[in-house]
């Protein structure tokens, strides 16, 4: 089977938690983007619905979705949303799209984080994938610089701005062997928005595309 058809899979099969009267708060990336595809025909079940990045919101309001703010809403009864890497814990590395920070709060915000991947993104290990950290911009160097000690190779993603006006340092080979600890230190910088590891606030379910359909780890 093909990555994009196990991303649908994944993507179909995260509708069903979504429940009568439900605030969803939605993702960013390709595997979310499916989900979208698939948001008009449960419409009637979705209270409001909250956008993780600009681009979401544009593919939301093409659909004809009314985006609402999460300042408007409260918090999230469900917030649906891809990884670039997950664990058997449940732990994550996003921000390959560079939306992580809005999909931090957003993930933050909700009771329940369902997250959506294909069976290529489950590791053993976090961290093959350069794990990208958002930075205000003239915090930039000084970060990089903290990260080379802590063994990173961080790349700066070039013509790279943010929703939010900010950079993307993607630090690469860093040796991700306990998330929770990782995470803390590097939010610790001076100058880190947010880091893409989502350890403290892991996914509630994972749903996973494979060979032979889906494969559901939590609940
Ligand atoms: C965006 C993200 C995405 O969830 C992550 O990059 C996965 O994207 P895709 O579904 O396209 O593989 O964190 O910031």
């Amino acid at each position: 089977m093909q990555p994009d058809d196990k991303k649908r899979n994944a993507a179909k099969a995260a509708l069903n938690y979504i429940g009568d009267n439900t605030v969803l708060g939605v993702g960013t990336g390709s595997t979310v983007n499916h989900l979208i595809d698939l948001l008009p025909g449960v419409k009637d079940r979705i209270r409001s619905v909250v956008s993780s990045s600009t681009a979401t919101t544009t593919r939301l309001e093409e659909l004809g979705f009314e985006v609402s703010l999460l300042n408007e809403v409260g918090d999230l009864d469900l917030y649906i949303d891809g990884a670039d890497e997950a664990n058997k814990h449940l732990q994550l590395i996003k921000g390959g799209g560079g939306a992580l920070t809005r999909e931090k709060v957003l993930a933050g915000a909700a009771r329940k984080f369902v997250c959506i991947i294909d069976d290529s993104k489950l590791v053993g290990m976090l961290g093959k994938f350069p794990l990208p950290i958002e930075v205000i911009p003239m915090a930039q160097s000084f970060v990089a610089r903290k990260l080379a000690k802590m063994r990173g190779q961080p790349v700066w993603r070039e013509k790279f701005v943010t929703d939010n006006g900010n950079h993307i340092l993607d630090v690469h080979n860093l040796v991700i062997s306990n998330p929770m600890e990782m995470e803390t230190r590097i939010n610790q910088l001076p100058g880190v928005l947010t880091v893409g590891i989502f350890a403290h606030r892991p996914a509630d379910v994972l749903i996973i595309g494979d060979d032979s359909g889906i494969r559901v780890i939590g609940k």
